[in-house]
């Protein structure tokens, strides 16, 4: 069907025309998954994210423990004080977060700590929302674009639901060998994925990674993206401890057969599907993080992996005092309303078992020797 035939037909996006002028422009006209996950997501005008922060929670898209309410900023706040007095109560202590979005846990946790924080944003319109949102703490807060420029103190760095929103590249098990999956044009007008040979030396060492024995059709998503991340972090100049929250997956999960359609979504009013080239630019994309490699690469790194486990566990212990001090009374409406969050954030039925914490102990640099 002649192109512009199919784009009469099928009225595009601003987004979809967008990426049909650069399929046009690319080898073969096609692309990797990652490179249109990431123009999805983060193009500044037409990506889900660019523009501004969407709204997170009952009127967004989805939810997150952010989202659910303050109680998650609380326990943070818990674990902030616990790694500072484990760090000898340093003066210079910082809380760091990245993914701050709307600035909702920044204001959390300023509400009941001491500490200073300091956000990491590459998007300046987020930090306008962040700033504004943030003004009465204005002295507390401070910004950087990256993680480089990070100051080098003892800290604590948070973040929720941040490798799950970094672009993925797809491999499919076909006829023996891991194929990566490309996008086209369909003769439609729309989009299709198309399996190709894998190129990229690096997607093909992690193919070389994967099981070898899994049913035809098998789809895996691999985020290079979130393992060059967690490389960025470890030679960040902040030492002390690190907090990743996420919803993901172990390997064994990620290569049983129920899985074998990938964890690849799209979000959009709570409602979730595997649809996800379509209505691009105006749905999150969004893939299980794959917790086991990214704890092998977080080794490789140079961080000590201090725990790993379900969100409802270890929030439950960051929770333990603040529920012991509530016995023998009957709670009032503001505790009840906390409780309820926490029933919500530990559950495992809610975001208590398909959440999960990975907590590192990042080293301090060692100090450069004079030649
Ligand atoms: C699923 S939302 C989570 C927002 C918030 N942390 C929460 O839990 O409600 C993902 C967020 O990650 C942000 N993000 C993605 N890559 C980022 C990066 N490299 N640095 C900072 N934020 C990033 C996006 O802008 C978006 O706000």
């Amino acid at each position: 069907m002649p192109f512009l035939t199919a784009c009469q037909r099928f009225p595009m996006s601003n987004f979809a025309s967008h990426l049909h002028a650069i399929l046009a422009d690319s080898p073969a006209g096609r692309l990797d998954f990652a490179r249109v996950m990431d123009l999805a997501l983060y193009h500044p005008e037409l990506g889900y994210y660019g523009p501004g922060p969407r709204r997170i929670g009952r009127s967004g898209d989805f939810f997150t423990a952010v989202s659910v309410g303050p109680l998650y900023g609380r326990l943070l706040a818990v674990l902030a004080g616990q790694v500072h007095r484990e760090l000898g109560e340093p003066a210079d202590f910082l809380v760091i977060e990245q993914a701050a979005h709307d600035g909702q846990l920044a204001a959390d946790l300023l509400e009941v700590g001491a500490f200073n924080l300091c956000l990491v944003e590459p998007n300046p319109r987020y930090e306008v929302v962040q700033r504004e949102r943030l003004a009465a703490h204005a002295g507390r807060v401070r910004w950087v674009s990256q993680l480089a420029d990070l100051p080098e103190v003892p800290a604590l760095f948070v973040c929720n639901e941040l490798p799950d929103a970094m672009p993925v590249q797809l491999l499919r098990w076909v006829q023996g060998a891991w194929r990566q999956l490309l996008v086209e044009i369909n003769p439609a007008g729309g989009f299709c994925l198309v399996p190709a040979a894998i190129e990229d030396p690096r997607l093909a060492a992690e193919a070389e990674r994967l099981p070898r024995d899994l049913a035809e059709g098998h789809t895996l998503e691999v985020g290079l993206a979130a393992l060059d991340w967690l490389q960025a972090l470890a030679q960040a100049p902040f030492y002390g401890r690190v907090w990743v929250a996420d919803y993901g997956l172990d390997a064994e999960e990620r290569h049983a057969s129920q899985r074998a359609a990938g964890s690849l979504r799209r979000y959009r009013d709570h409602q979730c599907d595997e649809r996800v080239l379509e209505d691009l630019g105006d749905c999150d994309l969004t893939a299980h993080v794959d917790f086991s490699r990214l704890r092998e690469q977080a080794t490789a790194c140079g961080f000590a992996e201090r725990g790993y486990e379900h969100q409802g566990r270890r929030l439950g212990r960051l929770a333990v005092d603040w529920l012991r001090s509530l016995e023998g009374r009957p709670p009032d409406a503001a505790t009840s309303a906390l409780l309820r969050q926490y029933q919500s954030l530990t559950h495992p039925a809610f975001l208590g078992r398909s959440f999960r914490v990975l907590e590192l102990d990042k080293p301090k640099r060692a100090a450069a020797t004079e030649s």
